[in-house]
């Protein structure tokens, strides 16, 4: 039997009870569209976070824009972000017209490095790319797309006010969000938690979702938590920007239904998707618990293998083990070891084959290669191995076997 990168079928034997009851009584009350489930989610996660309010919405990318859309982010501003990470990160800050500005990442723990997004904002500050790289300083290439795409007009560094960081927790491991913290603090800025794969995790005993202004997480299927489609949820201290969200998140609604004071987005989480939450919720301390040891168990199988760096653990920060990612010697390296995975019939994946500053879509940003050179080593190094609960310890140890192609 072939072993999945991810077993849902697994978590699914397990929940399959729980679910179809709380599917049943959905269907049985019929409200399919904010649900009580959905108040209940929201009140349980975030009471599980430790934060004050939470928002439910359509999935993760929502919760990013919802959150840049309720703190007023818009043309002429700029948000700082890491370029490794998943395209939403900054596709958001792009479509609305802001502009990302492209901060590198610490090696170590493949996260915005805090250092390097003091050394951007002096850059904005001053206007000077040599400080560190800019947008729009090697002029406008505007990129293939059509409508949106291709109105990205010429980026007028000089007029760029930064407004927001949107820090990212990759593959489940908070950031240093001592330092980001204080840095936002110290420059005025707002910050913006990217939790979509680290919903779960702590840093310092408390939850990425109960830090920054907003913070934002991910129920897609393969996350920590994960729904049976999309979703998301934007969590955050502060009750006007939690009324904001909601506004939002159903076309700007005022008071009443047909009552709209602001242009919003038709963002809601399914009822049927909070229903499953709800039933996933019931195990998901357990299962954090699970990958924890999945990850520790694969540190101990692989650490000190010759040319591989295994993932590491922070006393004073939990990772929520959305993926267990490891660096190969080079690019060559990594690629012996896909062969020997695929002739053993095991996968793997790829977090990010290639940093946001190269990809088409932020072309018109005008980065270059070189510009970020920890994203770009990390991208042509990083493999991720099979991560999940129920991750069988036998399964690790051929995997192991087969990595270090023993
Ligand atoms: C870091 C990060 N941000 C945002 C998202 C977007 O979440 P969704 O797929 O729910 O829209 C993802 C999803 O993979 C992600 O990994």
């Amino acid at each position: 039997m072939s072993i999945p990168f991810i077993d849902l079928k697994h978590q699914h034997r397990r929940l399959s009870s729980r679910i179809r009851e709380n599917i049943d009584r959905v269907l049985k009350h019929g409200a399919y569209v904010m649900g009580p489930e959905i108040e209940k989610l929201e009140q349980e996660l975030s009471s599980f976070c430790g934060t004050d309010h939470a928002v439910a919405c359509s999935s993760g990318t929502d919760a990013l824009l919802l959150s840049l859309m309720a703190l007023d982010v818009g043309p002429g501003d700029a948000v700082l972000t890491t370029p490794f990470t998943f395209c939403a990160s900054a596709e958001v800050i792009s479509l609305l017209q802001a502009v990302p500005v492209f901060v590198d990442i610490d090696p170590v723990t493949f996260n915005l490095d805090p250092s390097q997004a003091a050394k951007a904002l002096q850059a904005l500050d001053k206007n000077d790319p040599g400080i560190h790289p800019l947008p729009g300083y090697r002029g406008h290439k505007p990129n293939s797309g059509s409508g949106r795409n291709a109105a990205h007009s010429a980026i007028n560094t000089s007029k760029l006010t930064p407004r927001a960081i949107i820090s990212v927790d990759l593959f489940g491991l908070p950031c240093d969000y001592d330092a980001l913290t204080a840095l936002a603090g110290e420059h005025g800025l707002w910050l913006i938690v990217d939790a979509a794969q680290s919903f779960g995790s702590l840093h310092q005993e408390r939850s990425p979702c109960a830090m920054g202004n907003i913070s934002c997480t991910s129920f897609f299927p393969a996350k920590p938590l994960g729904c049976y489609g999309d979703g998301g949820m934007c969590f955050t201290r502060d009750s006007k920007l939690a009324e904001l969200l909601r506004s939002l998140r159903v076309h700007g609604q005022g008071q009443s239904r047909y009552d709209n004071v602001r242009l919003g987005l038709n963002a809601r989480m399914d009822t049927l998707q909070a229903a499953v939450l709800l039933a996933k919720m019931e195990i998901f301390p357990e299962e954090l618990d699970m990958r924890r040891k999945a990850a520790m168990k694969y540190n101990r199988l692989l650490s000190g293998l010759p040319g591989i760096v295994t993932p590491k653990f922070f006393p004073d920060r939990q990772s929520a083990w959305a993926q267990y990612s490891l660096l190969a010697g080079d690019k060559t390296h990594r690629s012996r070891i896909f062969n020997r995975l695929k002739a053993n019939n095991i996968p793997w994946a790829v977090y990010y084959p290639q940093p946001l500053h190269l990809q088409t879509a932020f072309s018109y940003l005008g980065y270059i290669p070189g510009d970020f050179p920890a994203s770009e080593d990390t991208a042509s190094r990083i493999f991720s191995l099979p991560m999940h609960p129920y991750l069988d310890p036998g399964d690790q140890e051929m995997i192991a076997k087969v990595v270090a192609d023993l």
